[in-house]
């Protein structure tokens, strides 16, 4: 059972649908009367992107791409690739990047760039979580669900070794889980 090797939970389900209800609103209000376009980056992000996206009442489209960051121990380097890229075009529309993280700021401020060129109308950004405390490289965020401590958080979309994703609140591990590893 995934849920033996949680230590604590961090959110719940209900926390985090109830903070979902707040940004929600916060995007509603601020992009009323344009169509908006959220793009999620896989694959944590895929989680929040479904829950927040049912919580959008403007007309919008969604679309997703992946990143790698290379060199990845517990931390990204400064090295993202696109492993899987848009399927549509941005050209001149609102763009909301969708993320479940923001660490280091490596992967998101690499990806802001290159989307940026691409000559959106807007782009803005919105995570689930932030870690300030790690930040290497400023990333410019524009929606946050919680700040947290350097902590490292698993569920809700994030994962350990690929797994735990499926968990419904973000938890931490049992530090057995990782020594075992
Ligand atoms: C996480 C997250 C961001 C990145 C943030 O992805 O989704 O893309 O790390 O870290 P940074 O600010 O240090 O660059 P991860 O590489 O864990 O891949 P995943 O989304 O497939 O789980």
């Amino acid at each position: 059972m995934l849920e033996q090797d949680i230590e604590r939970i961090f959110f719940s389900a209900e926390e985090i649908d109830k903070r979902l209800e707040e940004m929600a609103g916060e995007i509603n209000r601020d992009y009323a009367g344009k169509e908006l376009m959220l793009i999620s980056v896989l694959r944590g992000s895929f989680v929040f992107m479904a829950d927040l996206t049912r919580k959008i009442t403007l007309p919008c489209t969604v679309d997703f791409l992946a990143v790698s960051s290379y060199g990845k121990g517990t931390t990204s380097s400064g090295q993202v690739q696109i492993t899987k890229d848009l399927s549509d075009d941005i050209e001149g529309k609102d763009i909301l990047v969708v993320e479940d993280i923001l660490d280091s700021g490596n992967t998101l401020s690499y990806l802001m760039k290159l989307l940026r060129a691409r000559h959106p109308a807007s782009i803005r950004l919105c995570t689930l979580l932030d870690k300030p405390e790690r930040r290497v490289v400023p990333v410019e965020v524009d929606y946050v669900g919680f700040t947290i401590p350097d902590e490292f958080v698993v569920g809700y979309g994030l994962d350990y070794a690929e797994k735990y994703r499926n968990l419904p609140y973000i938890g931490i591990l049992k530090p057995s889980v990782y020594q075992h590893a």
